[in-house]
């Protein structure tokens, strides 16, 4: 079990993009155990890998009440998008103690390899394609919080840095 440090916002690695992963090899399966095991840690219910300070397409989630149904997203793509979106509210293990509200599609399907490098489509609704949303958008280098107003997020970063800063000491 390996517990991987969390960057928090607004580190700028955070804003790195990912690349795709050229190959799903026992590398990319200790990452993804290691991820997981980072997620649990942190009572999160999704982790990408950009987080982690590794700069590849991987995500992992788990929205289950048990914590046992683990999703591993590698080289994750929006295949189709519903109509419809709506506000919900969000937080992030990279800005902790931030819940704000940001618009989602209701419904997404997501292409991606799975752990054993094979192709499938996962058809996504309600919390989960909130989730593959913002897991995917760390990969594209942005953090929740740059969906909201220029002045909510200021207050966050000096809130964040000042909490960075205490933590130091
Ligand atoms: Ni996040």
């Amino acid at each position: 079990m390996a517990v991987l440090s969390i960057l928090c916002y607004p580190d700028p690695r955070l804003e790195k993009i990912a690349k795709p992963v050229a190959a799903v090899d026992a590398r990319i399966a200790q990452l993804v155990a290691d991820m997981k095991d980072t997620m649990y840690d942190a009572k999160g219910i999704g982790l990408a890998a950009t987080q982690v300070d590794v700069h590849e397409r991987v995500i992992v989630i788990d929205i289950s009440e048990e914590r046992d149904d683990p999703l591993v997203l590698i080289n994750p793509e929006l295949v189709w998008t519903s109509p419809a979106s709506h506000l919900n509210e969000e937080g992030c293990l990279s800005v902790p103690g931030i819940y704000d509200g940001v618009q989602r599609f209701d419904a997404v399907h997501v292409r991606a390899l799975d752990l054993d490098g094979k192709v499938r489509v996962v058809e996504a609704e309600a919390l989960l394609a909130v989730c593959i949303q913002h897991e995917m958008d760390h990969l594209q280098g942005k953090v929740f919080v740059e969906y909201l107003s220029p002045l909510k997020r200021n207050r966050i970063k000096t809130k964040m840095r000042k909490a960075q800063r205490e933590d130091a000491r």
